[in-house]
């Protein structure tokens, strides 16, 4: 066990030999799947589990068996020595409460993306990490993504010329990819903490859908942009060590899941990012689409590079590259004859024709070894972290500068306005 109980201050100390023990607070979808990949590594025990419904409490105790505690007070799991971790996967309006609460307990933490709900949270989530010197990490998992570290060795080392623009997107089109997730027949005031889950959100009576569908709701989730732009966002500034954009620009709306949602299912993003110290100035594009008639899901970037360009899916890269142009052609039909003459007999002298076949460049493809796992590997990380006190992959600030200007992407959607940024200081201009 790591952590004899109790001793849990910013200098504490761990073992390579010693057991992490966690606890899950949101043991739905992501909570699930967080756990189960953590207890697959070696020495990562489970400890404690925390839901708000009991249907969640019951199915890790199936999982992981009756040993495992369960209870629906999140207080109970902080309140104990036994845990050093714990991960949080609760709906989004959750994580800055839960998050500071947690390191403020004396746990290291793993929080899923989006870090937070409001620019305000994300200072003090960044705080707390800085206060208590817990390792905190975000759990957007494609920053471990050997793709993503592929691109970023490409891009960094100059493979595609100077980055000129980047194209991103995120198209689904399916039910559940549209989070019209499946509600539990026995979900009622008595198996769910309803004001537990509601927490900050405004009152209002039991509702199931609020709970089960909670992304569907601005009081709750994100939409799209806290969501889904959150992964192309971390994705984007891994690969470009970019601390964030100076200018975000977004529309959209809500073309086919009128299901009562208040967020939309369609969204476009502009995004300006001026030139930092690993990158000039560039300009991106981020697109979510929920309905978008494709058979699966769609993740992936686009590179522009002056020298060429770097294509990404969830797991794979293609980079291609123009070989440089021999002469820059010529437009003069619009020219007298005579001065069209005149034009090739100089353009010639410059330019001497070259009877070589022309050049090509084949293109270059990668892929992760097989069994790769971003999503393992990020919780690997983060258990790395956790024992060595070494900074983590995806921290508070790291964490904040995605979530910053997704969350501003939505301001700009709901107000119809250009948003401004500070991605040094994290702050919103204007
Ligand atoms: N990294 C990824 O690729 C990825 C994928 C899916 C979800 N997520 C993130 O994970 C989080 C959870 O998403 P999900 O799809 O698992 O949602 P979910 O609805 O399946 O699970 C959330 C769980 O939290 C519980 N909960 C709500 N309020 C709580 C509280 N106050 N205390 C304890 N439990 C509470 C709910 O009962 C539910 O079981 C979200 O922030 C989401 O953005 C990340």
């Amino acid at each position: 066990m790591l952590a004899a109980a109790g001793l849990a201050g910013a200098d504490q100390n761990v073992s390579p030999n010693d057991r992490i023990r966690i606890a899950t607070i949101g043991f739905g979808g992501m909570g699930m799947g967080d756990t189960t990949l953590a207890v697959s590594l070696p020495g990562v025990e489970l400890v404690a589990v925390c839901d708000i419904y009991d249907g969640r409490l019951a199915r890790a105790r199936e999982l992981h068996g009756d040993r495992v505690f369960t209870t629906r007070d999140y207080r109970e799991v902080l309140a104990r020595k036994d845990i050093d971790a714990v991960i949080i996967a609760t709906p989004d309006h959750w994580h800055a409460t839960l998050s500071i609460a947690a390191m403020e307990a004396g746990k290291d933490v793993y929080c899923e993306k989006p870090m937070v709900q409001s620019i305000a949270d994300g200072h003090a989530v960044v705080a707390a990490q800085e206060r208590t010197g817990r390792m905190f990490q975000v759990g957007s998992q494609y920053v471990t993504s050997a793709v993503y570290q592929k691109a970023r060795d490409l891009v960094q080392s100059g493979a595609i010329g100077r980055l000129t623009m980047v194209d991103s997107w995120l198209d689904r089109n399916t039910a559940q990819g549209a989070w019209q997730y499946s509600i539990p027949p026995d979900a009622s005031p008595a198996t769910v903490d309803w004001d537990r889950f509601l927490g900050k959100a405004p009152k209002r009576p039991f509702e199931a859908i609020r709970l089960f569908r909670w992304r569907n709701y601005q009081d709750y989730g994100t939409g799209v942009a806290g969501d889904l732009f959150v992964h192309l966002l971390s994705g984007l500034h891994l690969v470009t060590g970019s601390k964030g954009p100076e200018r975000i620009m977004a529309t959209g709306g809500l073309r086919y899941w009128d299901d009562g949602r208040d967020v939309p299912d369609v969204m476009l993003a502009m995004l300006d990012y001026p030139k930092q110290a690993s990158h000039p100035e560039f300009t991106m594009s981020m697109r979510v689409n929920l309905k978008s008639g494709v058979p699966d899901e769609r993740f992936g970037f686009r590179f522009m590079g002056t020298d060429g360009v770097i294509t990404t899916s969830m797991s794979s890269l293609l980079l291609e590259k123009a070989p440089p142009e021999r002469e820059p052609g010529y437009s003069i039909g619009t020219f007298p004859k005579a001065v069209q003459e005149e034009f090739l007999r100089e353009y010639r002298r410059k330019y001497p024709p070259d009877a070589r076949p022309a050049a090509k460049i084949e293109p270059e493809t990668f892929a992760p070894p097989k069994g790769y796992d971003a999503h393992r590997e990020h919780h690997r990380v983060f258990y790395e972290a956790v024992r060595t006190r070494k900074k983590s992959v995806e921290d508070a600030v790291f964490g904040f500068r995605a979530a910053g200007p997704a969350l501003l992407a939505n301001a700009s959607y709901y107000e119809k306005r250009m948003c401004r940024w500070d991605p040094d200081a994290m702050t919103v201009r204007g």
